[in-house]
């Protein structure tokens, strides 16, 4: 498959999954949170899908497209893994979705942000809140779930907080 293919079939994979996510994420309540502002694509994707929620975009520094910047109080810029353990007095209640766009393209690298990641999602996720992450997180009070037809397995994963620890 050609870096064409694969990358149109990641992105359309991104839109279904999100898509696929939001009935379910709006029964429950908290806010949103975008692990990873890039170019803002999947942002404004998001602020398009969620209209009554709230969404809290992460990233080291906002580099997206000047049609889909954040405001400044939902822009939380550094390293998240400094800012995701102390956003709650800005964030407010536990989030109830949570969409990690932070991968690398190294495995080993992943494994290490999983190590730091995990118990900080962990801490800012709602029970009964969802993330959707191409990283494969190991969470024991956090469910895998099944993906819609046509998603490829391997390539994200669906997790649901099922209860706090
Ligand atoms: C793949 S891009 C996100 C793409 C974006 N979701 C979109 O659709 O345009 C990953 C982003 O995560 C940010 N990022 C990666 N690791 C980070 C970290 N530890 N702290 C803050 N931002 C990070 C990078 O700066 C980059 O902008």
């Amino acid at each position: 498959m050609s870096r064409l293919d694969s990358f149109i079939r990641r992105m359309t994979s991104q839109k279904i999954l999100l898509e696929y996510l939001v009935d379910k994420v709006n029964e429950v309540d908290g806010p949103v949170l975008e692990l990873g502002l890039g170019n803002g694509r999947t942002y404004d994707h998001l602020r398009e899908i969620y209209p009554a929620k709230e969404i809290f975009v992460f990233d080291l520094a906002m580099n997206c497209h000047p049609s889909c910047a954040p405001d400044a109080e939902h822009m939380i810029l550094g390293d998240i893994r400094d800012t995701l353990a102390f956003c709650g007095p800005r964030v407010g209640a536990r989030a109830s979705f949570a969409h990690i766009d932070i991968g690398s393209a190294d495995p080993t690298n992943d494994l290490a942000i999983v190590d730091w990641l995990e118990p900080l999602v962990n801490e800012r996720m709602a029970v009964g809140g969802y993330v959707l992450t191409a990283l494969e997180l190991h969470l024991s009070n956090f469910e895998s779930l099944e993906k819609p037809e046509g998603i490829h397995q391997g390539r994200y994963h669906i997790y649901r907080k099922a209860a706090e620890v």
